[in-house]
């Protein structure tokens, strides 16, 4: 059985991260309303993610994004995004798990992602109503899962970039 690392991303990850995830996702990627989100904010450090195998390849990564949701706070989780040859073995569920957990634990009350609906609904996540992206975002995708009970109650409006 391989054996697997996880540790926080750090910057010299960075660059290897980002070829992952062009191998992974679509070209354009960085066209996507999201990424305007993310545009001069830095990943959560000690939330973003890597997992790498016995030689230190690069397997799989994930990042989370601090944003504002009307007036509240919440992470915004994605990429994540794990090699095709290891796909289908277990990594992304337990980097997902792993991001959720640190998040709770680091006083974060809940996560949003625009996403499939069918992956994410066993890690908790569902359709958030009344939380809007920038366009152009299918709202079927806008996503949130709950870090303390009720975490998402009564949290609606504008999903902005991160401002403070
Ligand atoms: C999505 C991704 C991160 C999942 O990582 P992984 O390590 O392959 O996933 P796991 O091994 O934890 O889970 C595999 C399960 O997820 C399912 N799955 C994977 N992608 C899915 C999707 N888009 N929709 C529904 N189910 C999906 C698989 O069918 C498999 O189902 P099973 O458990 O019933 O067999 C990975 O496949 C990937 O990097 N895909 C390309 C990038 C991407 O789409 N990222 C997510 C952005 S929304």
């Amino acid at each position: 059985m391989q054996q697997f690392v996880i540790r926080p991303e750090e910057p010299d990850d960075w660059w290897e991260v980002e070829a992952l995830y062009d191998l992974c996702f679509a070209p354009g990627r960085e066209a996507l309303s999201s990424y305007r989100l993310r545009d001069d904010v830095p990943p959560m450090s000690g939330l973003s993610q890597v997992v790498r195998d016995g030689q230190d390849i690069l397997a799989g990564a994930i990042r989370f994004w601090p944003v504002h949701v009307g007036d509240q706070d919440a992470l915004l989780l994605g990429p994540v995004a794990v090699h095709p040859t290891h796909q289908g073995e277990g990594l992304g569920g337990f980097l997902i798990h792993e991001g959720l957990r640190a998040g709770r634990t680091k006083g974060w009350d809940r996560v949003m992602l625009v996403g499939d609906a069918p992956y994410y609904a066993r890690f908790g996540f569902t359709r958030l109503t009344g939380v809007e992206m920038p366009p152009p975002t299918n709202p079927d995708r806008v996503l949130g899962v709950d870090l303390i009970p009720g975490g998402w109650d009564g949290i609606t409006g504008p999903v902005t970039r991160w401002s403070r």
